[in-house]
């Protein structure tokens, strides 16, 4: 029996360096024994605990999965040393895939990973078989790693530490598995200017402004309990909150209760819950349904007929289908679905975007993902009622361009545009707003057929067809890349003046 100690749980390194030389030397996967010398990374050598600015461990170096140039990478950290075995090379997608794996929480899967190295000699193409037990085992336990990462983006609250100078933030977070590292390059872009601190019970990250560190696992105690922004957090969060998106099984798996003890909003949700029935009545006449046979066929002659003369689609729901078909341009190829407006049928104001989003294609709902919830909160602070808001897209369905796990936004071209312009005529024509807001530069196109530079017409309004008043403003996806904190303020306050205006002029 051979013993293969690594010096962490997350030691992907030590895995990588252990299972080249076992596999190097033909050791069979039964006889190998994993552990983990946990004191190395545990409170014995970092005596000071996590915020007090003991020994900490930088987050750094390249990781193997950053270099994208080769398919299949040598399984090796080092070159190898004279006499060490052959060295050799498994796909890329497996190293990836290792990488991913290893920070589950599940015991077996330093044995799980070795299993498949080893199998791989023979079976080259096992990763492509999704049928197989090891593979799909992998694979799920990867799902669960994305997904704790995605939870931690989502549900770490950081709280103030009183009487600290420079200002410092700490949160306390439980992680489904053991994401702390994998998830703090998220939080050093988002909160770039803030001290901050997550505290976790495997590892805390802590950035001061230019340089992640990571430092031991931690006890909640360690964390602030409560500070005066969570009152306005409440707040913001009450404000935002749309009934009409309201599905309180989605909510609990989307925020499962795990999570709730460290939200400070999460107080609020049974009483939100509670009254959205009756404000999201005055919304439920915009949700589509189901369209029937009728309006899918009628649908779909217009979805793919090439003319632009105006639709004869009577109402939104046909406008709907229509979109969930159509063929009048070539996005429809990679998006989940065609993303229509909603809102009210008649509402007086009708705010356009550029295009659905990631999270946006998946949910089929416009302004749901980072942008939205930028949207929301300027929305809230303006006093308008996103309930009461046509809010919908120049183009229905989501550009992208797949960079690794990611789909990265391409802005769509004049074509598309012009293509998809059809379905917002039709949509103009059945809402009848008073006032339109388009954000962006591909809004202000598709909704005046023609550029106006944003920053010197905002807040002019501009005739439309049909009685219409237009107003242009900043996309808020612009404001969220805007580097400088000043400048991204400053349009941000310009957004919120634009949307009271338009507010105040839809009456
Ligand atoms: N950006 C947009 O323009 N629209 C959306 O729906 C989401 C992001």
């Amino acid at each position: 029996m051979r013993v293969a100690r690594l010096e962490s749980e997350i030691d992907f390194n030590g895995w990588r360096l252990a299972a080249r030389a076992l596999r190097a030397e033909g050791v069979a996967p039964e006889a190998v024994v994993w552990t983990v010398q946990r004191e190395l990374f545990g409170e014995d050598l970092f005596p000071p605990p996590c915020g007090g600015g003991g020994s900490a461990k930088l987050v750094g170096g390249v990781s193997p999965s950053q270099d994208s140039s080769n398919p299949t990478r040598p399984l090796r950290g080092h070159p190898p040393h004279e006499g060490e075995g052959k060295s050799f090379s498994v796909p890329k997608a497996f190293v990836d895939l290792a990488e991913t794996v290893i920070l589950h929480r599940s015991p077996e899967r330093l044995a799980l990973l070795y299993r498949i190295l080893h199998r791989l000699e023979r079976q080259p193409r096992l990763l492509d078989n999704p049928a197989d037990a090891d593979v799909a085992k992998a694979r799920d336990m990867a799902k669960g790693v994305g997904r704790a990462i995605h939870k931690m983006h989502a549900f770490v609250r950081f709280r103030l530490v009183e009487d600290v100078t420079p200002e410092t933030y700490v949160a306390w977070f439980e992680p489904a598995h053991r994401v702390t590292e994998a998830a703090a390059p998220f939080f050093a872009r988002r909160f770039a200017n803030m001290n901050w601190s997550i505290l976790t019970p495997d590892a805390c990250v802590h950035w001061d402004g230019s340089l992640l560190t990571m430092s031991p696992g931690a006890d909640p105690a360690d964390a602030p309990s409560q500070d005066a922004q969570e009152e306005m957090w409440r707040t913001y969060y009450a404000s935002i909150f749309n009934p009409a998106r309201l599905n309180p099984a989605m909510m609990k798996q989307e925020m499962p209760k795990r999570y709730w003890r460290n939200l400070p909003e999460a107080a609020l949700i049974p009483e939100l819950i509670e009254k959205a029935q009756s404000r999201t009545e005055t919304m439920v006449a915009a949700q589509p349904t189901k369209p029937s046979d009728r309006v899918l066929k009628a649908a779909l002659k217009h979805a793919r007929d090439g003319s632009f003369g105006e639709s004869n689609l009577v109402n939104l729901e046909e406008v709907a289908a229509g979109i969930q078909v159509c063929r009048r341009c070539d996005l429809w190829r990679d998006a989940t679905q065609g993303v229509p407006g909603l809102g009210p049928a008649k509402a007086a104001l009708m705010i356009v975007g550029e295009q659905p989003g990631d999270q946006e294609d998946l949910r089929g709902v416009p302004f749901v993902g980072p942008a939205g919830q930028l949207l929301d909160r300027a929305m809230a602070e303006a006093g308008v009622d996103r309930g009461r808001v046509f809010v919908t897209n120049a183009v229905k369905h989501f550009k992208h361009e797949p960079r690794g796990k990611r789909r990265l936004h391409k802005t769509p071209d004049r074509g598309e545009v012009q293509a998809c312009r059809w379905w917002l005529d039709a949509e103009r024509r059945l809402v009848r707003p008073k006032v339109i807001l388009a954000l962006g530069a591909t809004a202000v196109q598709a909704v005046f057929g023609k550029a106006l530079p944003i920053g010197k017409t905002r807040g002019q309004r501009q005739v439309l067809d049909g009685d219409a008043q237009g107003l242009v403003s900043w996309h808020p996806s612009f404001m969220l890349r805007i580097p400088d904190p000043e400048a991204k303020d400053r349009a941000y306050a310009e957004l919120v003046a634009d949307l009271r205006l338009a507010w105040k002029l839809a009456g």
